[in-house]
Parts: C-alpha cells; structure tokens; sequence
C-alpha cells in the first residue's frame, strides 16, 4: 500500500506554530456531509491544535474560518456559497484566514465560480491534500499567497496525523477510502478516487489507543466498508496481515477482541460486499450491533439495473433473508433516493413493497439530485420536480408510520445503552442509544456518563424512547 510520507507536513506544523507562537486564535469549522467528512474534519482539528488555533463555535470570533464540504446533494452547493459570501465582511474587517477543503472541491466547476466569484478565499484544498494544510496555511500566512492545492489522484493512504475528536465514549475509525462502483447518480468515486485500504495493523493500533483512553464505541467508517482490502486482494497489492486480519470479516473479529471497546458499528456497506463470511463474523461477534445499513437505493429492479447497483429487488430481499437467519434478531436501516430518471410509477411502488416487507429501523430518504459529470445527469428522462417530492412525501408517510409501529415494540423492554451525556432538551435527564442506535432518554447521575446501563422502556415518541435505569453494567 501506497502511504504518503508526510515528515514535511510535521515540519511545517511546527514552523506555523513558530509563527502563532505569542498569539492565542481561534478556528472555527464546519462539516457539511457524511462521518467520513467529519473524521476529515477531526483531523484538520487536530492540525490546527498543534499550529496554537483553539476550537471556537463561532465564527465571527474566528482567526480561521475552515469548510470541509461534501457534494453528494446539490443544496450543499447554496450552503457553501452562503456561508463564503458571509464570511467576507470579517475578513475585510480582521484579515480573517478563510480555507475550503473537502469533495466539493474536487469539482472543476465549483472551483472555477470560487475563483470568480470569490477571489478573497486564501485555501482550496481537495480531498487527497488534507494533509497538506499547515504548508498551505504557511504560505497563506507567510508569503500572503492564495492556494489551490488540489489534485486528481487515485490516492494515497495517510497515517500518523494528529487527531482532535469530538466525543470522549464515541469513536469513527476510517478503514478504507474511495470507491469503485460508480453508482450512475453518485458523484463519490469522481471526488474521493478508487478504493484503498488500511493497513490492518494502523487500524487494529488505532482503535487500541482508543480503548485504553477510554472509547466504548467504535464506528468503522468507510465509502464502501465492507470491501475493505477487497482490491488488495484482488489486485495483489501488498498488505501486511495481522492478528489473521486479511478482510473485513477478519477485521470485524479482530476488533471484536479489543478489550475495553463494548460496541462496534459499521458505515457504510454495498449490499453485493454481504459475503457469507461478513454474515456469519457479525453474528458471531457479540459487540457488533445487529443494526445493519443495507443501502437499498430503489426497490425496482429497473432502476437499479440503471443506478448501476449490481443487484435485483429479489437479489437485495434475499439478502435481507439469510441475515435474518444467520443473525438473530437483526434489524435494518436503508438510504433511498426517489425520483432517478426514468422512475415509473410502478418502479416507486417498488420501492414501498421493499420498504413494507423489510420494515426498516430507519430510513435515509434522498430526492434524487443531478451531479455534473455522472451518468445520471445525463440522462434524458429526468423525472419533475413536483412530482419527485410527491413520491417523496408518500415515502416519507410510509417509513413515519412503521416507525411508530415499530416504536410500540420497544415498550417494556430492556435495552443496553451507552450513556453519552445530558440531555439537550432537558439537563436533568441523561441521553445515550441502543444497539439498534435509537435515542433514549431517562433519569440519572451524570458519573454513569461514558458508562453501559440497561434501561427499561416506559414510553415511546418518533424520534425518541423514554425509558428508567434497570442497572448499571
Ligand atoms: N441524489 C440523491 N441522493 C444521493 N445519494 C448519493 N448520490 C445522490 C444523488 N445524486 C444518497 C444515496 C447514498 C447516500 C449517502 O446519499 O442514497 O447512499
Ligand atoms: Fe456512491 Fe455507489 Fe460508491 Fe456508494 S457505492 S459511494 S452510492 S458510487
């Protein structure tokens, strides 16, 4: 595996903090898009606390004014764009240091409107320079030079950057990056290159670390999780194996084994990377949540042929089946895109079918939304917008109410949860989630904070269970 060395990327953290030395500043940073972003976006954290910049929540007060975009869905767009025009007055004002980094940025046309539009931006950065912000920064700050540091690559693998993370109990770990699918509506495999895995030995260390500083739950994160090390293997790229670590079943066991982690999750899988191997690691790994993300997309086999998704509604159901049997217990959760081109009546009442029979947890719901330079976009059938938001809402009708219903079954039950903390509604009550990752909400001292409780559920809401301490764990 290709790693990046990044020795001058160190260097050049020192020599801004050299230049920070006497001074305390602020940064301040906003994440649009996935936890693959937000992972991104504690290391950019991480950078700029050792360069002397101190996280502040607004961004007025700010010395630096940092977007890690995404560009999944096109009113991440007019966010952007938003917040750039906001930002202007402060920098005219305090020379605020203004840095665009992120998937958006992989985008020619997006970089070309900043040019033009807004000149006063200091840093562009793609998603395969991240690392390279201190030496962008310096020249920002030292040589008053405005940087564009992106490039097209297949991409490398980063380690060994410094790392300020947002919660104490909770941890996302990226095992892998890019994608090979290309999906026919997904920008993602143009903006974050072809697939590349950790090394299992980084990983494993990694989430060690994290277990003896205290983190109970892990999240392993990757565009297409469940391939990792995949092309390695396929392709013959040299790996290092360890601990018996050669794919993500081996992966999941391994880290299954780490004493101090209680709960493991996983996003976000492709329903063809489910082999036997993964089915069966899941079920025999008691710390992994039997709460899988199964990614559906369309529930017609049509459209799905089109969506390039290797997989028919039949061949998506049986899955759901033999997971069912393999895995006691085992629920589900769905991304689903309404209204891509072509999009019949019956291609949605499909998708409602699928949706009726598998009973999802939970269900992320997308419009579909054109993405310059994927198939989809070019495609001639685009489906009326009016139309796309009528599916839309029916959809969204049918998942409110199963999840209702499905609510109903939690009552009078027991169920594990990590506590995460006070509740932001209400701060004499505690919040954490379930294994099923539903917010639950009950009475408590704040010391079991960090800790796993058992709580009996007393009453259910949409978004939320209300439940009493049975015992501590
Ligand atoms: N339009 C709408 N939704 C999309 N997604 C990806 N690309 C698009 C698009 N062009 C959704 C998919 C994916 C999730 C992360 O975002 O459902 O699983
Ligand atoms: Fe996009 Fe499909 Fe790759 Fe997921 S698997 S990132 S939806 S192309």
């Amino acid at each position: 595996m290709q790693k990046v060395d990044i020795k001058e990327e160190l260097q050049y953290i020192e020599k801004v903090k050299e230049i920070n030395q006497n001074r305390t500043l602020q940064y301040y940073i906003l994440t649009m898009g996935c936890q693959l972003n937000e992972n991104d976006s504690e290391k950019l954290s991480g950078m700029l606390e050792k360069m002397n910049y101190q996280k502040t929540e607004e961004m007025k007060e700010a010395d630096l004014v940092l977007f890690n975009t995404c560009c999944v869905r096109e009113n991440a767009e007019e966010k952007l764009f938003g917040k750039v025009g906001e930002v202007k007055k402060q920098k005219e004002e305090k020379g605020t240091i203004i840095a665009i980094g992120g998937c958006m940025m992989q985008e020619e046309h997006i970089v070309k409107k900043l040019k033009q539009s807004y000149p006063y931006v200091d840093i562009i950065f793609g998603t395969h320079t991240l690392h390279k912000l201190p030496k962008d920064l310096y020249k920002a700050l030292e040589e008053n030079k405005k940087i564009r540091d992106i490039i097209d690559i297949d991409g490398e693998i980063i380690e060994g950057l410094p790392i300020s993370r947002n919660d104490h109990k909770k941890a996302s770990v990226t095992i892998m990056n890019g994608c090979n699918n290309f999906c026919s509506y997904c920008i993602v495999p143009y903006v974050r290159g072809r697939e590349r895995s950790r090394e299992p030995k980084d990983i494993l260390n990694e989430i060690k670390g994290l277990a003896k500083e205290g983190y109970k739950e892990i999240t392993l994160l990757g565009q297409n999780v469940n391939s990792y090390l995949r092309v390695e293997r396929e392709k013959k790229i040299e790996f290092e194996e360890y601990e018996g670590v050669n794919s993500f079943a081996t992966l999941l066991r391994a880290v299954n084994n780490i004493e101090g982690i209680e709960r493991i999750r996983f996003i976000s899988p492709h329903p063809k990377d489910f082999t036997e191997d993964v089915i069966e690691a899941i079920r025999d790994c008691n710390k992994v949540c039997k709460l899988i993300h199964l990614p559906l997309q369309s529930g017609s086999s049509q459209v799905l042929k089109i969506m390039n998704r290797k997989y028919t509604k039949e061949q998506y159901l049986n899955l759901v089946e033999r997971m069912k049997k393999t895995i006691p217990n085992v629920v589900f959760t769905t991304d689903i895109i309404v209204g891509f081109p072509g999009e019949t009546e019956e291609d949605f009442e499909d998708t409602l079918e699928v949706v009726k029979q598998v009973k999802f947890e939970q269900v992320f719901m997308f419009i579909y939304s054109r993405r310059v330079g994927t198939p989809g976009d070019r495609m001639e059938n685009q489906i009326p917008e009016e139309m796309k938001h009528k599916r839309f809402n029916r959809l969204k009708e049918l998942v409110e109410n199963q999840i209702a219903e499905n609510n109903q079954t939690y009552l009078g039950t027991i169920q594990k949860v990590i506590v995460e903390g006070t509740s932001k509604n209400n701060e004499k009550m505690l919040t954490g989630r379930t294994d099923s990752n539903k917010v639950v909400i009950f009475e408590g001292k704040e010391e079991l904070i960090g800790t796993m409780v058992q709580i009996k559920i007393v009453s259910e809401h949409m978004w939320y269970l209300k439940g009493k301490i049975e015992k501590g764990c």
